[in-house]
């Protein structure tokens, strides 16, 4: 399969890759960095990343920039980062993402365990991951020609410790390896609207 993987440059979107690449084509995506770059809060510069990249078979979504922060400072412009880059960036991924997806063809986003299990400063962030969660559940409904979507929702990264590890007392943090399968299983398997909680 070709598979696009938004994020590909990234913590998570890496350990994706290591596991899709022994059988598939991989196309990374990044901001800044891997084969095609994109803006995923601009729609116009998503569509020029697709024409760039021609058909695929599997999307990935491993991006998504969110405000974490004490919730009695925050501001709606704070909150409104997550709500157009996160959220948004990853919806208009799979809206234009789908005049360029093979029939039966997969979609896979991003959210994170503070949808269910938040901390203090995650406000934003649970929002987000809520939103992105119940997305893929309706959406699943609804695509047609075959095309599937789940969502994972990983824990705390270990590779990702040194950065947010503070934001995360008690948590066990998990292997990027180990979280990367829940993508396999999106990618390679048969459900669809599904959240995989990998904690
Ligand atoms: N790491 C964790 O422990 C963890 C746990 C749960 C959920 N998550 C979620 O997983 C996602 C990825 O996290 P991460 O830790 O892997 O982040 P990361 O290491 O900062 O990597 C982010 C990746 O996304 C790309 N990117 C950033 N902004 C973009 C944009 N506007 N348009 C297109 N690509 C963009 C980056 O490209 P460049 O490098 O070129 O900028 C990079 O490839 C986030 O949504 C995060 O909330 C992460």
């Amino acid at each position: 399969m070709k598979i696009v993987i938004v994020g590909g440059t990234g913590t998570v979107g890496r350990a994706v890759a290591a596991a899709l690449q022994e059988r598939h084509e991989i196309v990374r995506v990044g901001r800044t960095s891997g084969d095609y770059t994109t803006d995923i809060a601009d729609s116009a510069a998503i569509r020029r990343t697709f024409d760039g990249i021609g058909r695929f078979d599997a999307l990935v979504s491993a991006a998504g920039k969110v405000h974490y922060g004490d919730f009695a400072a925050v501001t709606e412009k704070e909150v409104s980062i997550g709500l157009q880059d996160k959220l948004m960036g990853q919806v208009n991924l799979v809206l234009l993402g789908r005049d360029y997806i093979a029939d039966g063809g997969s979609f896979t986003l991003t959210s994170g365990v503070v949808g269910h299990d938040p901390v203090r400063g995650s406000v934003c962030a649970s929002l987000v991951n809520g939103a992105l969660e119940y997305f893929v559940r309706a959406a699943a409904f609804e695509l047609p020609r075959g095309l599937r979507i789940n969502c994972v929702s990983p824990g705390l990264l270990v590779e990702s410790l040194p950065v947010f590890g503070d934001y995360f007392p008690g948590h066990e943090p998990v292997p990027g390896a180990r979280v990367a399968l829940a993508y396999v299983k999106s990618v390679a398997g048969h459900q669809t609207g599904q959240v995989y909680h990998v904690i």
